[in-house]
């Protein structure tokens, strides 16, 4: 084993899987990858060209031509669409809907997958989505699932929104969480699915420090017991 780890982190919207892929990758040193982001982007230049999002074949090649980068600066990592920083574009609601469409579609799936694992196969990398585990790099060497209650992940979200002064319903907002978790994992392609060795975490109950923790703890022992090839 000469090369540093695969790390795979996979789980619902909502579970803190951003946070923690990001803070674990800074505490390894490695490179993190929010494959989210890259579906988002991808979303983002359907708009701005006015792609069908139902036409698979303009996608394919919208696809094909685009650059998505991630970079390092004093703002935080940031997400590059050829080399405009789109970071704050690709978090709009009407973004995050269009990519829940976007990502379903076979050929953006294929093209993204392709270069997640170029972007990967070397090692030292922490991926973070929906199917890391399961498609992207099924032999990865750690995978986390990482999970907190509907009603968690819900009543998260609506504190997120009223800090940014967006005015919504608690219950609503959960119910919104519940609908997309359903849609998420009753999709076609890549349904949002648990890799049978990925090591599972409730965060429900759990801060992130407590999350990352337990993270670092899996990550050592797996390197003790690859050391001894175990
Ligand atoms: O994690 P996120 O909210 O940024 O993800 C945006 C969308 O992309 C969401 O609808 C799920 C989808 N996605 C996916 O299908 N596969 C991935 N590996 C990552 C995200």
């Amino acid at each position: 084993m000469t090369r540093e780890l695969i790390i795979a982190i996979d789980g619902p919207s909502g579970a803190g899987k951003s946070t923690l892929s990001r803070r674990l990758a800074a505490t390894l040193g490695y490179i993190n990858i929010d494959t989210g982001a890259m579906y988002r982007a991808v979303a983002l230049a359907a708009l701005r060209t006015g792609t069908d999002p139902g036409d698979e074949e303009a996608l394919e090649r919208l696809c094909a031509r685009l650059h998505i980068g991630f970079v390092r600066s004093e703002k935080g990592e940031r997400v590059l669409l050829e080399d405009e920083d789109v970071s704050s574009a690709i978090r709009t609601p009407e973004i995050s809907l269009l990519t829940s469409r976007i990502s379903a579609v076979a050929a953006v799936r294929r093209d993204l997958v392709r270069r997640q694992r170029d972007m990967g196969e070397e090692g030292g990398v922490v991926l973070e989505g929906r199917d890391i585990g399961t498609v992207v790099f099924p032999h990865a060497e750690v995978k986390f699932f990482l999970s907190a209650s509907a009603r968690e992940r819900g009543r998260r979200r609506f504190e997120e929104l009223q800090a940014k002064g967006v005015d919504v319903d608690l219950e609503q907002t959960i119910a919104e969480v519940e609908a997309r978790d359903a849609a998420d994992t009753a999709r076609e392609h890549a349904p949002l699915l648990q890799a049978p060795d990925a090591v599972v975490i409730d965060s429900t109950n759990l801060d992130i420090e407590e999350v990352l923790e337990k993270m670092l703890e899996i990550v050592e022992s797996r390197r003790v017991a690859l050391r001894a090839g175990r």
